[in-house]
C-alpha cells in the first residue's frame, strides 16, 4: 500500500490510537512469531485459524515458530513474561497472517488494531472495550455498523452446555456439511459459526447457551447489556456468536460493516477469555479485548464515503529557478519552523517543477527566482482552492509567519 492511499491507514491507526490513549490503554509491541505452542494452546488446535490458517516454520535451531495470526495469544504471552500491574491495559497495531483463500476484505497479511485488558472480571471493562471500538469505528466515518453480542458462559455451566449441545448434533450428524460431519466430536461450537446451508439449518433446532447460563454468568452479562444501554450503544443479542477462537468465555461481541458485502464485513470482534492466561502458563487473570481489520475499514470507509478528504500532501512547494541551494535553505527553514515542505531536484524547468508541485498536493508554492533574489523576497501562489492563481511577494524574513497564517 503506497502514498497516496496509505494516508487513510495511517489516519486509521492514529484515530485508534487517540481512543486507546483516552481510554487509558498503553501502546503493546511484541515480535511478529512466537513459539507456534502459544497459539495451538492457546487460540485451540481445533480452531481453523490453527489447523489450517497457521504459518508455521522451523527455524535455524529447530524451533517451531508461528507467524502471528492474531495478537491475543501474543500479548498474553506477553503479560505472564513481564506481570505488569493489573488491570492491564494494551493496546496494539499489527500485522496478522493466515493462510486464507485471499479475496477482498481476506488477505493472507492483514493488519488489525486491538486492545486487551487484563486482571479484571468487571462487565464494566466489556463495555469499555465495546464503546471504545463502537466509538473509533463513528470517528473514522464507519456508521453503518450492527453490533451482535452474546455470552459463552464459563467453566462451570459451559461443559453442561456443550453435552446438551453434542447429544443434538449426534443426532444430526448426517445432516450436518461435510467439514463438520464426525467433526463437530472434537468440539461441537464449530459447527455455530459453520456459514454453510446445511449446518444453518441443523443449528435453526440447537439448544443455546442463553438457558444454560449459571448464575453469576447470566448476572454479568446483563450487566454487560444494562452498560451498553446505558452508554447508547445499540446492540442485537446473537446465541450463535461463538467466534472462531477456542479461549472465549462469557461475553463476545462483533461489529459487522453494513456496507460491505456479509461474506467479509466483519470490522471487529473480540470477547471475554477468563482461562487464557492460565492455558498458557501463568496465574488465574481474567481478560477482555477485541481485534479489528484495519483493511476492513478501509473498505468499509470507501463504501461509506468517509476518509474521502485524507491527504498526506505537504504545505508548501519551494519551486527555485536558481538551481536547488535556496529550495535547500528554504524546505529546511520550514520544515524546523513545523512546516510540511517538498521541493524538485536535478534543476527541472519552471513547467517540471509547477506539474511536481501540482501532484505534492501543496497548497502553496514558494517561488524563488533571480528577481525574488535581488529584493530578498519570495513569490507565494495558491495552488488550489477558492483564491488558486492568487500570488503575493513576500519577504523571506516574513515567510513562515505568512504561510502560517494562510494556513490557519
Ligand atoms: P478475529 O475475529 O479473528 O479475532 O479477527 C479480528 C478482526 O480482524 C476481524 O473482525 C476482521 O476485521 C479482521 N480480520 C481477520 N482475518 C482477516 C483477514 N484474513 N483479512 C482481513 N481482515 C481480517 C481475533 O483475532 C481476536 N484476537 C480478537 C480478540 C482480541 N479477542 C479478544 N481480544
Amino acid at each position: 500500500m503506497l502514498a497516496p492511499e496509505s494516508a487513510r491507514f495511517e489516519a486509521v491507526v492514529a484515530r485508534f490510537a487517540g481512543h486507546a490513549h483516552r481510554a487509558g490503554f498503553g501502546l503493546y509491541i511484541g515480535p511478529m512469531f512466537e513459539d507456534a505452542a502459544v497459539f495451538r494452546r492457546g487460540v485451540g488446535e481445533e480452531s481453523e485459524v490453527v489447523a489450517k490458517e497457521m504459518y508455521e516454520f522451523e527455524d535455524k535451531g529447530g524451533r517451531v515458530l508461528a507467524l502471528r495470526p492474531e495478537g491475543t495469544a501474543s500479548a498474553v504471552r506477553a503479560f505472564i513474561q513481564h506481570r505488569p500491574p493489573v488491570p492491564w491495559k494494551a493496546w496494539y497495531v499489527t500485522p496478522a497472517f493466515r493462510y486464507e483463500a485471499p479475496q477482498a476484505g481476506r488477505y493472507r497479511q492483514h493488519h488489525q488494531l486491538g486492545v486487551e485488558a487484563l486482571g479484571t472480571e468487571d462487565p464494566d471493562v466489556d463495555v469499555e472495550v465495546i464503546a471504545l471500538l463502537s466509538s473509533f469505528l463513528g470517528s473514522v466515518g464507519v456508521s453503518r455498523v450492527e453490533l451482535r453480542v452474546n455470552s459463552m458462559g464459563d467453566a462451570d455451566c459451559m461443559p453442561a452446555y456443550r453435552e446438551a449441545l453434542a447429544a443434538y448434533l449426534a443426532a444430526h450428524d448426517s445432516e450436518l456439511c461435510d467439514e463438520h460431519r464426525e467433526r463437530w466430536r472434537r468440539n461441537p461450537l464449530r459447527v455455530l459459526d459453520c456459514k454453510r446451508d446445511e449446518c444453518v439449518a441443523v443449528r435453526a433446532g440447537a439448544p443455546r447457551i442463553t438457558d444454560y447460563l449459571c448464575e453469576l454468568c447470566r448476572l454479568h452479562f446483563a450487566r454487560v447489556l444494562e452498560g451498553l444501554d446505558a452508554l447508547g450503544i445499540a446492540w442485537r443479542r446473537d446465541d450463535w456468536l461463538v467466534r472462531g477462537l477456542d479461549y472465549y468465555t462469557r461475553t463476545t461481541f462483533e461489529f459487522s460493516a453494513l456496507a460491505l458485502d456479509s461474506a467479509q464485513n466483519g470490522v471487529g470482534g473480540g470477547g471475554r477469555y477468563d482461562g487464557l492466561v492460565e492455558v498458557l502458563g501463568g496465574p488465574p487473570t481474567p481478560g477482555v479485548g477485541f481485534g479489528s481489520g484495519i483493511e476492513r475499514i478501509l473498505l468499509a470507509c470507501e463504501a461509506e464515503g468517509a476518509l474521502a478528504d485524507v491527504e498526506l500532501g505537504v504545505d508548501v512547494f519551494v519551486v527555485d529557478l536558481l538551481g536547488g541551494a535556496a529550495a535547500r535553505d528554504l524546505t529546511h527553514e520550514l520544515r524546523q519552523a513545523g512546516i510540511a515542505a517538498d521541493r524538485a531536484f536535478d534543476g527541472r524547468s519552471l513547467k517540471a517543477q509547477l506539474k511536481v508541485a501540482d501532484r505534492s498536493g501543496a497548497r502553496l508554492a514558494c517561488i524563488v527566482g533571480p528577481e525574488e533574489e535581488a529584493s530578498g523576497k519570495v513569490t507565494l501562489r495558491v495552488l488550489r482552492g477558492p483564491d488558486a492563481h492568487h500570488q503575493e511577494s513576500v519577504a523571506r524574513d516574513e515567510l513562515v509567519a505568512r504561510i502560517e497564517s494562510a494556513r490557519s
